[in-house]
């Protein structure tokens, strides 16, 4: 059986990165978009260039680095963003320009406009951006709840207009799968010049539907799947990419399409997207979760040693878990810390390398074995070099007797600042010896604690969510000691917050009439 394709777009770095606190460095974007393209991903929304400089200057990196997907950035309907986002993109080998406007009653009367002004502004804004780049695609935002002879009048304006695919987003995920299939069919059916574009798929998961969604829209004939890393995205976030890819290889038998993604490297992006974005994967995640090849019940461990299909309908290794992972101790060379990094898909720099053994070393005169989830935290620890803010020394005095003492050395711009700080609770006086050395009006949104491995001697994983003058930043950080694991985590989240650019300009309202300036 021949199967069709399905283009996987995927917009992490952009919906994905939209979320609150989900913000990513510059380096950070470079390397997703370096992975999501080695994994086959066909279109990458690399951001939204007008809504910060930043923001265009990694849209602009992505496109100059790419290599095989397609580099897309996000753009308003209004000559402007459209023209920003043209400069970012068309320094990639197949750049696309991506432009939207909401088209519901309620998104219409964001920027004021009539049913007619719209259509005229959505003419003119695809074939300005269509005069600019031959691959262009239009959304109109809110799409599932836009009055189905309006959003077929517009489509169809927009493909006569010059656009290339055309997205349809369930924006606040509020359709059903049957009615995902037969939007998708309908516009298909009804639209004149339908056939010669793609349509795509746009989905949030508000009830939990977005993967099931975006599969019933490929049903309806859409062949292009928009999705996130690990799901992420705004409130309950978008659809999750290794849920539908795996979903078409796993059930390609009633759902016969293809994707062009190399599921093995399925598990290292999404940690490496958890750890960036500071958004943990929860432990029973499909696919990606640490539960999901997890048999633990007696019944299920039986059966899986007489016969793996018994419950298992993939293998690890299809998503890149390794099988049979040996640990590494402290007898263990920088060779083999290289070859089993390798193993994991982390090719480092010898100067890398070297940085990551001295860490290796040090923990593993702490604990007994290494196991990968201890690697992957050591490779991933987000420390800059440039940081303003850096854990020194920690020491915390405990007891059934409070308060908790935390006497802290802390580099600040250079200069080490010692203090001793009390509070309720060990992490309250380390919080508390943090503020006392770096005073900040940042509030503690999320503070979470898990371990890396089993047993005692485990690391922990702790994440902080702070926020500050509505700018949100999260920080994790690794180590068998959990005060110092949350120190350090506190203090890489305020590094964060001190170099957070604002974004100036990422609403999706395109208020006054003025859009034909450029
Ligand atoms: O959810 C949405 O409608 C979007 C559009 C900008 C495509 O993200
Ligand atoms: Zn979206």
């Amino acid at each position: 059986m021949t199967k069709e394709k399905v283009l996987i777009f995927d917009t992490t770095l952009r919906d994905g990165e939209q979320s609150p606190g989900a913000t990513m460095t510059h380096d950070e974007k470079i390397e997703i978009a370096e992975m999501l393209d080695e994994m086959g991903v066909d279109i990458i929304e690399a951001g939204f260039p007008i809504a910060s400089e930043g923001d265009f200057n990694a849209v602009s990196a992505i496109a100059a680095q790419s290599q095989s997907a397609t580099i897309c950035g996000l753009a308003r309907a209004n000559y402007k963003d459209i023209d920003r986002c043209w400069d970012a993109v068309k320094h990639a080998k197949s750049p696309r320009i991506h432009t939207f406007i909401g088209t519901s009653e309620l998104h219409r009367a964001i920027p004021n406009l009539n049913m007619d002004e719209m259509a005229e502004r959505i003419h003119d804004t695809v074939t300005h951006a269509r005069n600019l780049c031959d691959n262009v695609q239009w959304s109109p935002m809110d799409a599932t709840r836009t009055e189905e002879d309006y959003l077929c009048r517009v489509v169809e304006i927009a493909i006569k207009a010059g656009a290339t695919t055309i997205n349809i987003p369930d924006t606040v995920g509020y359709t059903a799968p049957v009615e995902s299939a037969e939007l998708i069919r309908m516009l298909i059916n009804k639209v004149p010049g339908a056939d010669s574009i793609i349509f795509a798929t746009h989905c949030h998961n508000d009830l939990g539907m977005a993967t099931a969604n975006s599969l019933a829209a490929v049903e309806g004939g859409a062949r292009q799947i928009e999705c996130t890393i690990n799901g992420l995205g705004e409130r309950a976030g978008n659809t999750a990419l290794e849920e539908v890819v795996m979903a078409l290889k796993v059930r390609g038998d009633i759902m016969p399409y293809t994707t062009g993604i190399d599921t093995r490297k399925i598990m290292n992006i999404s940690r490496r997207v958890a750890t960036v974005s500071g958004f943990p994967v929860q432990f029973n995640k499909a696919i990606v979760g640490k539960n999901a090849f997890a048999h633990e019940s007696g019944i299920h461990q039986d059966g899986m040693l007489k016969n793996s299909e018994t419950f298992e309908i993939m293998r690890p290794e299809d998503v890149g878990l390794s099988g049979t992972s040996l640990p590494l101790g402290k007898h263990s060379g920088r060779a083999a810390l290289r070859a089993k990094l390798s193993e994991m898909g982390y090719d480092l720099a010898d100067n890398q390398l070297k940085d990551v053994f001295v860490r290796f070393k040090d923990l593993a005169d702490r604990k007994k074995e290494v196991f990968d989830d201890d690697l992957l935290a050591l490779v991933t620890q987000n420390d800059a070099a440039d940081d303003r803010l850096k854990l020194k020394s920690l020491r915390v005095v405990c007891g059934t007797e409070g308060p908790q003492t935390a006497d802290m050395v802390m580099e600040v711009d250079g200069t080490d600042i010692e203090t001793s700080a009390t509070g309720d609770g060990p992490v309250d006086a380390t919080f508390n010896a943090v503020k006392a050395i770096f005073d900040h009006g940042a509030r503690l949104q999320l503070y979470q604690v898990s371990a890396v491995t089993e047993g005692t001697d485990a690391q922990a994983t702790v994440s902080v969510r702070m926020e500050e003058d509505g700018r949100i930043a999260t920080g994790q950080s690794a180590d068998t000691d959990t005060v110092v694991a949350s120190a350090k985590a506190y203090i890489n989240a305020l590094n964060r917050l001190l170099v957070r650019r604002e974004k100036s300009a990422p609403g999706y309202d395109v208020k006054g009439v003025s859009y034909k300036d450029t």
